[in-house]
C-alpha cells in the first residue's frame, strides 16, 4: 500500500506546488525587489524530464494536486511539454498565472485538463496596475480574464491588499463578482526577502470585513463553506454570480490544515512557504540516488506554524523572514 507524506503534526501532504521558472514578465513590488533577483544558471534548473520524475515520486506517495507557479509559469518555453508529461499522472493540475500571455495557451491548457486558473490581479485601475507591476499590461490581463471565463475555465483572482494603494478597491473587486462567476481572493501582504514588508502596510482579514460590513447589509453577506485544506475563508454577496474570500496568512494562519509542499525551479524542496531550510532534490536525482528519504526527512522537519514564525512578533523580525527567498523564486 501507498506510503504517504505525513509530518510530525499529523498533516498529510497531498498538494505540491512546482515553480517552473524564476523569470516573470511583470515586476510586482510585493514579490521582488526593483533590481530583480540573481537568477539560477540554466544548468541548475529542472528540465521537464526532471520535473516529471520528481512529480511522479510525489504522486506515488499520495500527492493528488499539483499547481504550477513561477515567476510566471507561462514564460517557460517548454510549458506545453511539461503539461503533457504531468497530465499523464493521476493528479489535478492547476496553474497560477499573471495572465499576460495566457490567451496563447487556451488550447494547450484545455488539452491537458487544466481547467482551474488562479490569476494575480491587484488592481482594477490601469494606472495602479502599472504602478504595482512596473509594466503596462493591464488591458491584456483584464481581457484575458474575461476570455478565460468565456472559455469555461474556473477563475480565481488573487489580489494582495496594501494600505493606501488598493484598499479603496475592495468593494470594486466585490462588485466585479456581481455578474461574473469568479472568486476574488484578498490576500494579506506577507513578508519575504526584498519586498519591504511592514505590518502597517498590510490590510488584515478583519479590516476587509469592516469594509464589507460598511458597504453591504449584514443579511446580504453569506459565509460559504470552505473546501478542505482551503487557504481562504469564503463569502458571497447574495445574488452575485461570484464570490470573494480572504487569505489571512498573517493574522489567521491556516497551518493546521496545511497539505502543501513546494518545489522551486532549481529543484529545492521547501516544507513551508516560510521555511528557510531547503532540501536539494535535484542534485540527489542527478546523482542517481533515491529522493524519497530526503522528502520524508524534510517533511519531518516541518514546523507547526509558518516555518517556526508562529507569533506576529517573530514574523516581524527581519532576521527571521529575510532568511527566506524572495517570493518570485518561491511561487506563492
Ligand atoms: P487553490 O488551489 O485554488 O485553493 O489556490 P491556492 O490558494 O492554494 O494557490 P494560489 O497560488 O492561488 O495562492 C494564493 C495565495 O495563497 C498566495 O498569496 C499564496 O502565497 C497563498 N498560499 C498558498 N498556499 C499557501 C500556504 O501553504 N501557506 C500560506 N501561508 N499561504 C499560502
Ligand atoms: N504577500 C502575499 N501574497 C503574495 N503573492 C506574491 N507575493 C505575495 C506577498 N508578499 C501572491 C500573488 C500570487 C500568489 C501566487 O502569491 O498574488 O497570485
Ligand atoms: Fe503550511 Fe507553512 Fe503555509 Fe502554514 S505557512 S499553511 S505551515 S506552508
Amino acid at each position: 500500500d501507498k506510503k504517504i507524506l505525513q509530518d510530525s503534526h499529523g498533516r498529510d501532504h497531498t498538494y505540491l506546488r512546482i515553480s517552473l521558472t524564476e523569470r516573470c514578465n511583470l515586476r510586482c513590488s510585493y514579490c521582488m525587489p526593483e533590481e530583480g533577483v540573481p537568477l539560477s544558471p540554466k544548468s541548475h534548473l529542472m528540465t521537464y524530464e526532471e520535473i516529471y520524475e520528481i512529480a511522479k515520486t510525489f504522486v506515488d506517495h499520495g500527492v493528488t494536486k499539483i499547481r504550477l507557479t513561477g515567476g510566471e509559469p507561462l514564460v517557460r518555453k517548454d510549458i506545453p511539454v511539461i503539461l503533457e508529461k504531468l497530465a499523464t499522472l493521476p493528479v489535478e493540475l492547476s496553474i497560477t498565472s499573471n495572465a499576460v500571455i495566457i490567451d496563447k495557451f487556451i488550447d494547450v491548457l484545455k488539452a491537458y485538463g487544466v481547467n482551474k486558473i488562479n490569476v494575480s490581479l491587484d488592481s482594477l485601475d490601469e494606472n495602479k496596475f502599472k504602478h504595482i507591476t512596473r509594466r503596462h499590461e493591464f488591458k491584456r490581463v483584464y481581457n484575458n480574464i474575461l476570455l478565460l471565463i468565456k472559455e469555461g475555465f474556473t477563475v480565481k483572482l488573487n489580489a494582495v491588499l496594501m494600505k493606501n494603494f488598493n484598499d479603496d478597491e475592495i468593494i470594486d473587486f466585490i462588485n466585479f463578482t456581481k455578474d461574473l462567476p469568479i472568486s476574488v481572493r484578498f490576500i494579506e501582504f506577507m513578508p519575504f526577502d526584498g519586498n519591504k514588508w511592514d505590518m502597517s502596510k498590510m490590510i488584515s482579514y478583519k479590516q476587509v470585513m469592516q469594509h464589507v460590513n460598511e458597504a453591504f447589509p449584514e443579511t446580504e453577506i453569506e459565509r460559504l463553506q470552505d473546501a478542505p485544506n482551503d487557504t481562504s475563508k469564503n463569502y458571497k454577496i447574495k445574488g452575485y454570480k461570484g464570490s470573494f474570500a480572504i487569505i489571512s496568512s498573517v493574522t489567521n494562519p491556516f497551518c493546521d490544515s496545511c497539505n502543501r509542499l513546494r518545489l522551486t525551479a532549481n529543484g529545492q524542496l521547501k516544507n513551508c512557504l516560510f521555511s528557510s531550510t531547503e532540501s536539494d532534490l535535484l542534485t540527489t536525482l542527478r546523482s542517481g540516488k533515491p529522493i524519497e528519504p530526503i522528502i520524508q526527512k524534510a517533511i519531518q522537519a516541518k514546523f507547526k506554524v509558518r516555518g517556526g514564525m508562529d507569533t506576529l512578533k517573530k514574523l516581524q523580525e527581519p532576521k527571521l523572514h529575510s532568511k527566506n527567498r524572495s517570493m518570485i523564486t518561491i511561487g506563492g
